[in-house]
């Protein structure tokens, strides 16, 4: 069992409030995330309430909201940007759209007022903002604490209700004291203690995992991933290895080493389906069309394996590796629902499921705790630290198209034919991508705003020929396209691996795309990003020596043409290009 949470962070549908909640834990104190709505009488056994930043604004209709009654609580309440805006809304003060909006790095002028939240804090200070809606006049018994240029009630306080309130994201790194303000709220206004610490639940997992297995084996489809090898592994330790079994499905559209790398786990099969997967893809170039080809090979292959192995009698149930943010509904998509879908398609997994024949160990952690835990159990950080790979693999790093055509050279740059996705408000949508000759990422950003053809700017870092001459072929997924961006994707990895750049970013694709020469077919597109939860991302920066020792390394493999930089944020481009 967890440990009663001591802070709740009420959801306003922000990309940030699962952060807050992973900060407060950092702090080690347990935290959990519930709905805005969740009604006061559950919340009465937390020590503090918070409330999230979110996309809306108060008087938008159908506006997340929190129960008034919590106000009632005689608890502390913190808000965070929209959550401090609800609270002005709801306590009887007064929010109206901004004169403008203050979004990035601000300047904010803190109190030395000497209450328990900012007291200690007081001065000029470093804060991040993203907002256009201003608090203009305070609730009864608030006031002011502090401002930015822009913004005249950045932070406010009623330290008789321990009501406390700030415009600014004190959970992001870019808000340079944003922890203290966080120790404060958990330790000196809600009197919080530290009862967490994912390492020593250790124990109580195997407890668990025991107690839900009551003599029965579990077994698992192992990806490779950090979660389902961590969750593996930690059931293995409860029950003994003779009682769990994992398979991992052989695509034929993994990783270089990928295969190798798995089998190192114990009492791991690895079922080999690359011509189950490769045969039905060949020739098909639609993007949509080769992720539901790959969904419906897993389904199949899944099925076989719990059928030639007996999986669904009562001696077994299922093993997963969910983790906390899968579970928990945000902005009003549960992730695991869209990306795990392959898995809970499956019959025989739905069965079990239904019947509550399923172990997921880990399903209150976050992905870093998730990381100590497997510390704890001994995992290396080779497997630990890894980047997230997506379920279907290369293939949806390895661009298809079903014709010729030349580039277009415009004013701005080449727009290259080839359609990556995006998601330009609600929808992914297919558009092709412009080139530009120049690491700028200001640049880029300016001209995706601007061209509406488009939604990925490009730049070209090193090219056999120059870009305009260059032509899109028509290309499926042919071994040799994917041998090609395997081992560029191995290149890539291997160098920023032995630089240690890799654990300064989130993820970093390496994709293949069809535009090069006649003697050279593709190129290879870079992809690093910095992400919190892959939701939203910022394409970064990397060394110029890396860049050029990749570039140096790419050049030498047979077919490729030229190296590409994506500089395009997510939104508007996803983080994967199919
Ligand atoms: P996008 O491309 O939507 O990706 O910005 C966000 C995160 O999700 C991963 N991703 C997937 N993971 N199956 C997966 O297991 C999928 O079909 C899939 N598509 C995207 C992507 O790698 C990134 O981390």
């Amino acid at each position: 069992m967890n440990p009663t949470a001591q802070i709740i962070v009420l959801d306003a549908g922000g990309q940030y409030c699962h952060l807050i909640a992973r900060k407060v834990r950092d702090l080690g104190v347990y935290a959990e995330v519930r709905a805005s709505e969740t009604p006061a009488a559950d919340l009465a056994s937390a020590r503090g309430i918070i409330i999230s930043g979110g996309p809306s604004s108060v008087y938008d209709p159908d506006s997340p909201t929190v129960d008034p009654a919590i106000f009632e609580l005689g608890k502390p309440v913190l808000g965070i940007c929209y959550g401090q805006q609800l609270m002005a809304h709801l306590l009887g003060g007064n929010v109206r759209k901004g004169d403008k909006g203050e979004y990035g790095l601000a300047t904010l002028e803190l109190d030395d007022a000497g209450d328990p939240m900012f007291g200690g804090l007081a001065g000029t200070q470093q804060v991040w903002m993203s907002h256009r809606d201003v608090v203009d006049r305070l609730p009864e018994g608030f006031r002011a604490a502090g401002r930015t240029g822009t913004c005249a009630l950045a932070a406010i306080a009623a330290p008789e209700r321990n009501f406390f309130a700030v415009q600014f994201h004190l959970e992001v790194v870019h808000t340079t004291r944003g922890k203290e303000y966080l120790r404060n709220f958990a330790f000196r206004v809600c009197g919080c203690t530290r009862d967490w610490d994912p390492r020593h639940r250790v124990p109580l997992l195997e407890q668990e995992i025991r107690e839900c297995a009551r003599g029965r084996n579990v077994f698992f489809f192992v990806s490779g991933g950090v979660d389902s090898s961590v969750a593996f592994t930690l059931c293995t330790r409860a029950l003994g290895a003779e009682r769990v079994r994992g398979v991992y499905v052989d695509t034929g559209l993994m990783r270089e080493g990928e295969t190798d790398f798995v089998r190192r786990m114990a009492n791991l099969s690895v079922e080999h389906a690359e011509e189950q997967f490769l045969r039905p893809l060949e020739g098909v170039t639609d993007p949509e069309r080769k992720r539901h080809i790959i969904g419906e090979e897993f389904v199949r292959v899944q099925e076989r394996i719990i059928d030639s192995r007996r999986l669904l009698d009562e001696n077994w149930i299922l093993g997963q590796g969910t983790i906390y943010p899968d579970t928990i509904e945000s902005g009003g998509t549960a992730k695991a629902a869209v990306i795990k879908t392959h898995h809970n398609r499956v019959v025989g997994i739905q069965r079990l499921m239904e019947a509550g024949r399923i172990v997921e160990p880990l399903k209150s952690f976050y992905k870093d705790e998730v990381r100590e835990v497997g510390r704890e159990l001994g995992l290396s950080s080779e497997l630990l630290d890894r980047h997230p790979f997506p379920g279907p693999g290369l293939a949806i790093r390895c661009l298809c198209t079903d014709r010729d055509e030349p580039v277009v050279v415009t004013g701005d740059g080449v727009i290259l034919p080839v359609h990556s996705v995006g998601v330009q408000g609600d929808s992914r949508s297919y558009a092709p991508v412009l080139a530009i000759d120049a690491l700028d990422h200001a640049r880029a950003t300016e001209l995706i705003n601007r061209i509406r053809e488009i939604n990925r700017v490009v730049a070209a870092v090193e090219t056999v020929a120059p870009v305009e001459s260059m032509r899109v072929r028509a290309s499926s997924l042919t071994p040799a396209r994917i041998g090609r961006l395997r081992r560029a994707d191995a290149i890539v990895r291997g160098l920023t691996h032995a630089s240690g750049y890799d654990h300064e970013i989130w993820q970093f694709p390496v994709i293949l795309i069809p535009l090069g020469t006649d003697a050279s077919p593709d190129s290879v597109v870079l992809r690093p990003v910095h992400s919190v939860d892959g939701m939203t991302a910022q394409s970064v920066p990397m060394p110029a020596d890396l860049l050029r020792t990749i570039c140096a390394e790419l050049s030498r493999v047979e077919g490729i043409a030229g190296v590409f930089y994506d500089l395009t944020h997510k939104p508007p481009g996803t983080i994967e290009w199919e």
